[in-house]
């Protein structure tokens, strides 16, 4: 149980990462296809961000804490920050890239469920991970 609290808590730092650059993308994303960019980092973050609250219940659900501030995200995120503003094909690709990661997050954390017989927790994670695919078609068929 001790793995899959801990694993909960990479998946809620990651979450949280990718968050936070997705809402900094929609922020300062620059070109002709501005509206589309802007609101479509919008619906991603909104979605993401919406997650938090449901990964950290659970994880005080199976009696451990929910980490919530930048250190430990940053110490236990599996996505790497984001400082410089960068172009707008860019932003895509890097948040594919990082929607990837969220589902390998998802990934282990959902076999630690399975394994630890927490079924409600492991179906939480499996709608989350038809999501995050979902997320990623849309980012791939943005990139073109
Ligand atoms: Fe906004």
């Amino acid at each position: 149980m001790e793995q899959l609290i801990e694993k909960m808590k990479v998946l809620l730092a990651t979450n949280f990462a990718f968050y936070l650059k997705l809402h900094f993308f929609h922020w300062n994303v620059t070109g002709s296809n501005f509206p589309q960019y802007h609101e479509f980092f919008e619906k991603l973050y909104t979605e993401v961000w919406e997650a938090s609250d449901g990964i950290a219940e659970h994880i005080r659900a199976i009696k451990g804490f929910a980490p919530g501030s930048f250190g430990r995200y940053k110490e236990m995120s599996l996505i790497e920050d984001q400082v410089d503003v960068i172009p707008a094909e860019q932003m895509i690709s890097i948040a594919l890239y990082d929607n990837d990661k969220v589902l390998t997050a998802l990934t282990e954390a959902y076999k630690l469920a399975e394994q630890n017989a927490e079924h409600g927790l492991a179906n939480f994670l499996q709608d989350r991970i038809d999501i995050h695919k979902k997320h990623g078609w849309m980012l791939r068929s943005t990139l073109g």
